[in-house]
């Protein structure tokens, strides 16, 4: 998928733009604070109906206003697409995808998906499960789009299930009922999640046996979120009386990480700062690779600063690989040339410079 014009309205300090950007890369450049990430967490934004900021609506609607909206162009393989994304203070996410208006966000999700690259990335491998969780439900959800509802359907059955742990009065035969269909549903979840951590695997493995990664000897290990030599219904059942006594169920798909781990140790404990930088960017490009494989669309590639993160060596190496990614791709920087330079030289790239919320070309 190619964005071929932008509008953005009322998102964070960007008041009204109207912005056409190339196929290839887009630079955009700026002083700080001038709103080069928002444009990228706009992109994000229209994709997900969500901020990769932390921070909730609130503080994505320009101070003032009532409500933000992102309406994009696109091609895809010969099709043109019109799609729009906007949300008010209370969170009303209204999506647009030609003139239909959608029950909700995910066809936008499905066709337009957006990697972004940002501050919190770069920290991927120190981070917790739940991070490790989002990565891989997101890859999943785009590899078989069929995970939404299964992992809805675990949620709410977990949330019930919870509600009626913190009620107290409730029998052994009550909480039977609820583990039974949180085993059903808790496994095909899990089976489904498995089965993408395998693949993602094989292609990281791939990945990793050349390059700047190759001497570290990483692996990725896969926990199902409960002792995986048992199933799961026996779990629930075995950890009966903890659950009474926390109130909550507290093994289950929704405990599930990924442990990195670098030769004999975890990775988070012995990898360089730039090796955990890389890694992270490493697993995200994976994550684009592997929608394009399964899917036949190119996802989005949104990269915040990187040139600020990596250096020269790495920077080149990371930016070798779009060779073979054919992504459009969207770079925020305080050095376009650096990032412009690092670029394989055949493809299409322009720096734009963002000013106010204008953004002009350079
Ligand atoms: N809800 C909002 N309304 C208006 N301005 C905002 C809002 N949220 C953030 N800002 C401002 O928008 C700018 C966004 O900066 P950012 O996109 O991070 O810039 P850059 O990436 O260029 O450094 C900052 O100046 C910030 O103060
Ligand atoms: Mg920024």
């Amino acid at each position: 998928m190619h964005l071929t014009r932008l509008r953005i309205r009322h998102f964070r300090s960007l008041h009204e733009c109207d912005w056409q950007p190339v196929d290839g890369l887009n630079v955009l450049t700026g002083p700080n604070g001038i709103g080069k990430t928002s444009f990228l967490e706009a992109i994000y934004f229209l994709s997900s109906g969500k901020s990769f900021r932390p921070g909730g609506i609130q503080n994505l609607i320009t101070h003032g206003q009532s409500s933000l909206s992102v309406f994009a162009e696109s091609h895809q393989v010969g099709n043109q697409y019109r799609l729009g994304v906007s949300k008010d203070k209370q969170g009303v996410v209204k999506a647009r995808l030609q003139d239909l208006t959608l029950k909700g966000i995910t066809p936008i999700s499905l066709l337009l998906p957006v990697v972004a690259i940002h501050s919190c990335s770069y920290h991927f491998v120190d981070s917790g499960p739940e991070t490790k969780r989002r990565f891989l439900d997101w890859l999943t959800f785009h590899v078989k789009p069929d995970h939404l509802l299964l992992w809805k359907k675990y949620r709410y059955l977990l949330k019930q299930a919870n509600a009626l742990l913190k009620q107290g009065n409730n029998t052994f035969t009550d909480r039977h009922f609820w583990y039974e269909q949180l085993a059903e549903s808790g496994t095909a979840l899990d089976a489904q999640r498995r089965a993408v951590f395998e693949l993602l695997v094989e292609e990281c493995g791939s990945r990793w046996n050349s390059g700047l990664l190759k001497q570290t000897g990483i692996k990725l290990h896969y926990c199902s979120g409960w002792k995986s030599e048992k199933e799961l219904l026996g779990e629930l059942l075995h950890q009966d009386e903890r659950h009474v006594r926390y109130g909550a169920i507290t093994v289950g798909p929704h405990r599930m990480d990924v442990r990195i781990m670098a030769g004999p140790g975890e990775a988070r404990k012995i990898l360089s700062r730039g090796q955990k930088k890389l890694l992270a960017i490493e697993m995200y490009l994976t994550q684009v690779q592997m929608i394009y494989e399964s899917t036949g669309r190119w996802p989005v590639v949104c990269l915040d600063d990187l040139d600020a993160e990596l250096d020269q060596e790495h920077l080149q190496y990371v930016f070798n690989q779009f060779e073979t990614i054919d992504t459009q791709v969207f770079a925020s920087s305080l050095h376009p040339e650096v990032i412009a330079n690092h670029f394989p030289v055949h493809k299409e790239s322009r720096v734009f410079h963002v000013k106010h919320d204008l953004i002009r070309d350079s």
